[in-house]
C-alpha cells in the first residue's frame, strides 16, 4: 500500500515509517518539523536500505495537503501529526485546539476530497480520563481533564460522526498508553526538546548525566510502592500495531478502537530500577508533591486488540529500558541539529 504519515518524523511516526517500510509499503511523509527533525528519517532510509518520500508542510495549510493528494495515490493515511504536550495545552489551549482540531479537520476534507477514505488515528488513553476501575477496555466511558486529552476525545467523535454521515470510510482510533523505549538500533528514538515532561526520556537523561536526578511526583499513591502505576508500552512494538490495524481497515470496513498496551503495569520506581539495571548506571531521585491531573493506576485491558486484529504486545520492560538507554547513551543530545 501507499500510505501518507502525518508526522512521520516524530518519535512514534519514524518508527512506524520503518515498520512499513520494512513489510513493502510505499511511505510518503508529511511534517512541518516543530517537534523533529529530518534526520529521524534520513535514519530510518539508512536502517532499512529504502527510500520514502518526504514533504515538509503544516496540515494547517490546505494548499500543501491538496497538493499532496493531487500528486499521489494514497491507499490509506496514517494520523499522528499533533501537539503532544499535556501542561502545554493547559498553558495554551487555543493552539492545541489549531493544531490538532484544525489539522485534522484540513486533512480529513483533502482525504474526502482525494476519495481517499482509510484512516488511522493517534488517539491516547487520556481519553479514558480518570476511570474507576482497571484495566481499561474500549468500551469504557470517554472524557477529558485538560485540552490535549480533549482535542483527542473530539477527533474520535468527529471521525464516529463521519462514520453516520458516510459508511464507506475506514477508520481505526488506536488508543496508545505510555509508549517508550527506541529502535534496537539506537539510531532512532524520542528527541524531546528541552526538559522532557515524560518519565521514561527524564530518567534516560538523569542516567546519562544531563539531569542531575528525578522528581517522583507522589509516594502516597494507593500502589505496592506509592508511585503511581502506568502502562509502558515498547514503541517498536506501538508501530507495528498500525501495521496490524492497516491490514484489518482494508478488510474490515467501518469505524474500529484498540487499546495499544501491554495489560502490565509498572510503577515509576520500577522503571527506575529497571532503568538502573539496563544501564548499569544510578538514577538519583527525590520524592516530590503529586503532580496535578495525574491518575494513581492506568493499565490496558489489550485483549480487543488481540481478537481482531492479531497484534499484542512482544517486548518486556528490560528491552524497553534496554533500547531507550542505547538510544540516549548514543544520542545523548538528541538528533544533531
Ligand atoms: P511527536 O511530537 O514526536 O510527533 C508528532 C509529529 O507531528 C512531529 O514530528 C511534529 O513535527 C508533527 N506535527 C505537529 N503538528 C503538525 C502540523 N500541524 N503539521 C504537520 N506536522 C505536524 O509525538 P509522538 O510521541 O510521536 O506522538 C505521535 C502521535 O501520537 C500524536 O498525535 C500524539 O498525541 C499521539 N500520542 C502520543 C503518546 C506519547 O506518549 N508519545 C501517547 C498517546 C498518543
Ligand atoms: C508517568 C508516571 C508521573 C515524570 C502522558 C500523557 C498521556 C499520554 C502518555 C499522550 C506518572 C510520573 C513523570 C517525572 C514522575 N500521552 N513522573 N516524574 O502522565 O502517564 O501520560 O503520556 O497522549 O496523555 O498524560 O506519562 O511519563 O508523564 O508519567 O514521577 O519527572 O511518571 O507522575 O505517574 P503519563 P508520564
Amino acid at each position: 500500500m501507499h500510505v501518507l504519515i502525518t508526522g512521520g518524523a516524530g518519535y512514534i511516526g519514524s518508527h512506524t515509517c520503518l515498520e512499513l517500510l520494512e513489510s513493502g509499503h510505499q511511505v510518503t511523509v508529511v511534517d512541518n518539523l516543530s517537534n523533529s527533525s529530518e534526520e529521524s528519517l534520513r535514519r530510518v532510509e539508512a536502517l532499512t536500505g529504502k527510500s520514502l518520500a518526504f514533504v515538509k508542510g503544516d496540515l494547517l495549510d490546505e494548499a500543501v495537503l491538496d497538493s499532496l493528494f493531487a500528486s499521489h495515490r494514497f491507499d490509506a493515511v496514517i494520523h499522528f501529526a499533533g501537539l503532544k504536550a499535556v501542561g502545554e495545552s493547559v498553558e495554551m489551549p487555543l493552539a492545541y485546539y489549531q493544531n490538532n482540531l484544525t489539522g485534522t479537520l484540513n486533512l480529513l476534507h483533502a482525504m474526502d476530497r482525494a476519495g481517499v477514505k482509510n484512516i488511522i488515528f493517534s488517539s491516547s488513553a487520556t481519553v479514558y480520563g480518570e476511570p474507576e476501575t482497571v484495566p481499561m477496555d474500549e468500551s469504557f466511558p470517554r472524557s477529558a481533564t485538560n485540552p490535549y486529552g480533549r482535542s483527542k476525545l473530539i477527533v474520535e467523535e468527529m471521525l464516529e460522526d463521519l462514520l453516520v454521515a458516510d459508511s464507506s470510510w475506514r477508520v481505526v482510533l488506536l488508543r496508545y498508553f505510555n509508549p517508550v523505549g527506541a529502535h534496537e538500533s539506537g539510531r532512532i528514538g524520542e528527541d524531546p526538546n528541552g526538559i522532557p515532561n515524560n518519565l521514561m526520556p527524564y530518567i534516560a537523561q538523569v542516567a546519562v548525566g544531563k539531569l542531575e536526578r528525578l522528581s517522583v511526583f507522589g509516594s502516597d499513591y494507593p500502589t505496592h510502592d506509592g508511585t503511581g502505576v502506568r502502562d509502558f508500552i515498547h514503541v517498536v512494538d506501538l508501530a507495528k500495531g498500525h501495521l496490524c490495524a492497516l491490514k484489518h481497515t482494508d478488510e474490515a470496513p467501518g469505524l474500529h478502537v484498540y487499546n495499544l498496551g501491554t495489560g502490565q503495569g509498572y510503577s515509576v520506581l520500577d522503571m527506575v530500577g529497571a532503568f538502573e539495571e539496563a544501564s548499569g548506571r544510578p538514577v538519583p531521585y527525590v520524592v516530590a508533591p503529586r503532580r496535578p491531573g495525574d491518575i494513581a493506576v492506568c493499565y490496558a485491558s489489550p485483549d480487543k486488540a488481540w481478537n481482531e486484529i492479531g497484534w499484542r504486545a512482544e517486548k518486556g520492560v528490560e528491552a524497553m529500558c534496554r533500547d531507550a538507554w542505547k538510544w540516549q547513551s548514543e544520542n545523548p543530545d538528541g538528533y544533531p541539529g
